[in-house]
């Protein structure tokens, strides 16, 4: 295969990273679920949009109890997604365009049905087969009640018992997420000789890297003791509502990182030295990358430092409102964090596990539940000005140094999906709530693709996995494709430049002499002007390279960004 890619060194300091959300991508079978197949045969338009790199969500054989993220065989492709020959196809076809591939690698949990896990419950307490995971005798005289206090993230006690053989309860067994994601011991040495074979299998069929689920909570605090949540003001996000755009706590951080006994653990960074020193081993620079809900990002840098991971989510950047004081700090601690440890700052605005930000950046009342959006939910938005905002935020996202992750859908700004009806969702947390929080189905809806089609596109039949809306046919891509204004226009247009001008190469230095409500910077030959105000603002000179709205004249309108020639 000769790889014809744009970058060969390091090419993830710089990257433009697509997230495909296999489910919800493409369907070639017609069946309601996407597919690889499906995803190799939209390549075309990535490739056309200008990214480098394209990241995958779990196509492994699974339950699909948390959509994929309880994996039950990590070395082969569902049949709902297709097989191992469909994957092979996809990442030589990614390849041939100039796309690098990465692929999620859930190391945290697996699912129940895994065949460790099986054993497992068949097996005595006490025994090999146990010890794989967290199985812990529960308090109380007939051990009764949870050997700790501790609760899913999706909601719910994070322990389940079980029957033992001989069907009397018996031990318990720790699960972060869903009753059907079993945490593994990685103490065990058995365990990670596992995974390191899960790497190579992957790495020898040519995957370009790993994104890595759960990065900060694969090892738990000794003993396991009772967890004690700080007071109010927990750490996690540390974001307070602010006037123009609140704040909405991501589904995946329900507390706060620092303080949990099972997040951000230290012991989590020597298993990151053995695996970044496996991926050496290969050429063509694979690379990790963190999912780790911590903070602040002086301490996220910890899962980034030299003999370690690659990148590492910015989710405080993704956890800040449209709000100019609170862009320039972020901003600011980002580039001083992790070039304090010789990595590239990472950008991102949505994923699969938060609200998208066509609709996040515009909710004007912060959601009781924190979770999730959906027909009960506070303050939601004019779909208009939700996207006006969401394209002015990508617009000064997509102009920052580093590397920047975007997820399927943003660029044809697609919002969130409120109006599911109950009886559709599929979240455990939906389930593990009662209905108390929505959970995250409103951001996983399948993709629109042409306005006049079956499921828009998405497949060849009108199946669809969550119910595509109506308004959706206008924002599909053939409607937007040949349109100049439309979001995808802006999309491509703005990643042309940020490859051409090597923006994500560049530097920032801020420009003085705005009003408070305005983000000025330069980065090399670009001067990025971001209007987080109500008023319009005069414009300096230089020619117009991109604008996120239409301006008038020489002002900048509220609620959008400009990019000028410097
Ligand atoms: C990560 C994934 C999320 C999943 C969870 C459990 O946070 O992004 O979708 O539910 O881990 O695997």
């Amino acid at each position: 295969m000769t790889y014809s890619f744009r970058m060969t060194s390091e090419w993830w300091r710089t990257a433009a990273i697509y997230q495909i959300y296999p489910r919800s991508f493409a369907d070639a079978n017609g069946d309601g679920m996407g597919d690889l197949a499906g995803i190799t045969s939209r390549l075309g338009a990535l490739q056309e949009l200008g990214i480098d790199a394209i990241w995958l969500s779990p196509f492994y054989t699974s339950p699909q109890r948390d959509a994929g993220y309880d994996v039950a065989d990590y070395c082969d492709v569902d049949p709902l997604f297709g097989t191992l020959a469909d994957f092979d196809a996809m990442v030589a076809e990614a390849h041939a365009r100039g796309i690098r591939v990465i692929v999620d690698l859930v190391p945290n949990h697996s699912s129940d049905a895994h065949e460790w896990f099986q054993a497992a419950l068949a097996a005595a307490p006490g025994s090999t087969e146990r010890a794989r995971y967290l199985f812990r005798d529960g308090r109380g005289a007939d051990g009764s009640e949870a050997p700790n206090n501790w609760e899913s993230v999706f909601g719910g006690p994070a322990w389940t018992r079980v029957l033992e053989a001989d069907g009397t309860p018996g031990q318990w067994y720790l699960h972060l997420f869903d009753s059907s994601q079993p945490d593994f011991d990685w103490t065990n040495e058995e365990v990670r000789e596992e995974f390191r074979r899960i790497l190579r299998f992957w790495l020898d069929r040519g995957v370009d890297g790993f994104r890595v689920d759960v990065a900060h909570g694969m090892i738990k605090a000794d003993g396991l003791p009772d967890f004690t949540p700080p007071a109010e003001g927990g750490s996690m996000g540390g974001v307070s509502p602010a006037a123009s755009g609140v704040a909405l706590e991501p589904e995946i951080s329900a507390e706060p990182a620092d303080s949990a006994p099972y997040w951000g653990q230290d012991g989590v960074h020597e298993i990151y030295r053995d695996w970044r020193t496996l991926l050496d081993e290969y050429p063509d620079d694979r690379i990790l990358a963190a999912e780790a809900w911590v903070d602040p990002l002086s301490r996220l840098a910890n899962w980034v430092r030299p003999d370690e991971m690659h990148q590492a989510f910015n989710f405080a950047y993704l956890e800040t409102p449209w709000n100019a004081d609170a862009l320039r700090r972020v901003i600011d601690d980002s580039l001083a964090a992790f070039a304090a440890v010789g990595a590239p700052s990472t950008w991102v605005l949505s994923n699969h596990d938060v609200v998208r930000h066509a609709t996040r950046l515009s909710v004007t009342e912060a959601n009781p539940q924190g979770h999730g959006l959906g027909p009960r939910s506070k303050g939601l938005p004019e779909y208009a000005s939700g996207l006006r905002r969401a394209r002015a935020a990508t617009a000064l996202m997509l102009a920052l140094p580093g590397s920047v992750y975007l997820y399927q859908g943003e660029e044809l700004g697609l919002p969130e999906v409120i109006d599911l009806p109950d009886d559709a969702r599929q979240d455990p947390t939906w389930f593990r709530t009662a209905g108390e929080r929505y959970g995250r189905d409103g951001c996983r809806v399948p993709l629109p693709w042409e306005s006049a089609a079956s499921s828009y596109g998405f497949g060849p039949t009108d199946a669809s996995w969550l119910p595509q809306p109506a308004q959706w046919a206008a924002l599909a891509r053939d409607a937007q494709r040949g349109d100049p204004a439309s979001t995808l226009s802006l999309y491509r247009d703005a990643l042309a430049l940020r490859r051409a001008r090597d923006l994500g190469a560049g530097t920032l230095e801020w420009l003085p002499g705005f009003p408070e409500s305005i983000v000025a910077f330069r980065n090399g030959g670009v001067l990025v002007i971001a209007n987080a105000g109500a008023s319009p603002v005069e414009l300096p000179a230089g020619d117009v390279l991109l604008t996120s709205e239409p301006l008038d004249g020489r002002t900048l309108p509220a609620d959008s960004t400009v990019w000028l020639a410097a």
